[in-house]
């Protein structure tokens, strides 16, 4: 069997119509606009509307991603949703996505790892192409969060906002090579998980615990000193991996939670701020769907060009991590 990579031919994105400001947000909520901007970087966010589905962002998304990417419906093996904030309980949200897309063969499966549930599922694609077993993958990072929220709790509602990203991975002949800039592709993946630390950001509900869907709950301060720790940790270990340097890395697009939490590992890895992909501002914590959502917005405005290497990153409840390294 021939050696195959995974490349990335297109990616698209979804932001549900509704943009809450954080003075909208004031209004309700006993919060400034100034408190959000100093602590998170955060200024505005996006609301799905009544009724809309994450399998809706999802679609959405895959939708334009495909479009980018000019591949047709049919040509699709593997869908992959990365969500935390699924439709309903079972089945997956991506066998809804499957099925809003009109697609009747392949399969389909949800990936739960929270906000790093992208990277997983990146991760979960690249191994079914680098096996042989699939050519085309649809890896979506979609969200609801605003539908988990305890909108009484101001240290969390403030942080978070629904959306959708997606990108499209097809198998291509030959091994992804580090030293060569013409070889397109995932290079390698690396996740993590400690589940010691379930509780400083969890949901409180679920089918077998509470049988309810519960609000999400998390200790701030302690996960924004892992997610500095683990960020930094596995962009070194992507890099080593690949007898690369971090002078290398062209982008570093991670999970977007929090500005100051970015700068901290840009100074942690003496990296430049401007060489980190932010949209935090934008889109505020969107879960699984922040890289996607991030990395289209930059290769929209043209910063992630052919040739540059890309580290995507992420750190979620679990807690979860991990990285891609990617030759774009
Ligand atoms: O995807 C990963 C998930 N999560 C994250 O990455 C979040 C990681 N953590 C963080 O980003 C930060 O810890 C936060 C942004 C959540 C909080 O920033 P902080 O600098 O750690 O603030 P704090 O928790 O120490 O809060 C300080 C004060 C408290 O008041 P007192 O007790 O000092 O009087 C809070 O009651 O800020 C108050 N506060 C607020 N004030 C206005 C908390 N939330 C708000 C709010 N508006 N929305």
């Amino acid at each position: 069997m021939p050696v195959m990579r995974s490349q990335i031919v297109g990616c698209g994105s979804y932001l549900p119509a509704q943009c809450v400001s954080n003075a909208d947000l004031a209004i309700k909520i006993d919060t400034t606009d100034e408190w959000i901007l100093s602590r998170t970087g955060i200024r505005q966010r996006y609301i799905a509307a009544d009724g809309e589905l994450t399998s809706d962002l999802a679609a959405a998304a895959a939708r334009h991603a495909l479009g980018r990417a000019g591949i047709t419906a049919d040509e699709v093996d593997l869908i992959l949703v990365a969500t935390s904030t699924p439709d309903d309980t079972f089945p997956a949200t991506a066998t809804a996505v499957q099925a809003k897309l009109g697609i009747t063969r392949g399969f389909a499966f949800d990936v739960q790892a929270v906000c790093s549930g992208f990277v997983y599922a990146l991760a979960v694609a690249d191994n079914f192409i680098k096996s042989g077993q699939i050519r085309t993958a649809i890896v979506i990072g979609a969200e609801t969060y605003s539908r988990i929220l305890d909108w009484t709790d101001r240290g969390t509602c403030v942080l978070f906002g629904d959306g959708a990203g997606a990108v499209i991975v097809r198998a291509t002949a030959g091994a992804a090579t580090a030293s060569d800039p013409d070889s397109a592709g995932i290079l390698s993946t690396h996740l993590h998980a400690d589940g010691r630390h379930r509780d400083i950001l969890y949901v409180d509900g679920g089918p077998s615990s509470t049988q309810t869907v519960g609000h999400l709950r998390m200790t701030g301060k302690e996960v924004f000193r892992h997610a500095v720790t683990c960020l930094a940790a596995v962009a070194e270990e992507a890099v080593r991996a690949n007898g690369l340097s971090l002078a290398d890395v062209r982008w570093f697009v991670p999970h977007q939670a929090n500005v100051r939490i970015l700068e901290g590992v840009a100074r942690k890895l003496a990296v430049g701020p401007d060489r980190m992909i932010m949209t935090v501002q934008q889109h505020a914590n969107t879960s699984a769907a922040s890289i996607p959502l991030a990395l289209d917005v930059a290769l929209t405005d043209g910063r992630i060009q052919r040739g540059h290497l890309v580290l995507l990153e992420a750190i979620g409840g679990g807690l979860t991590w991990g990285a891609a390294l990617v030759r774009w």
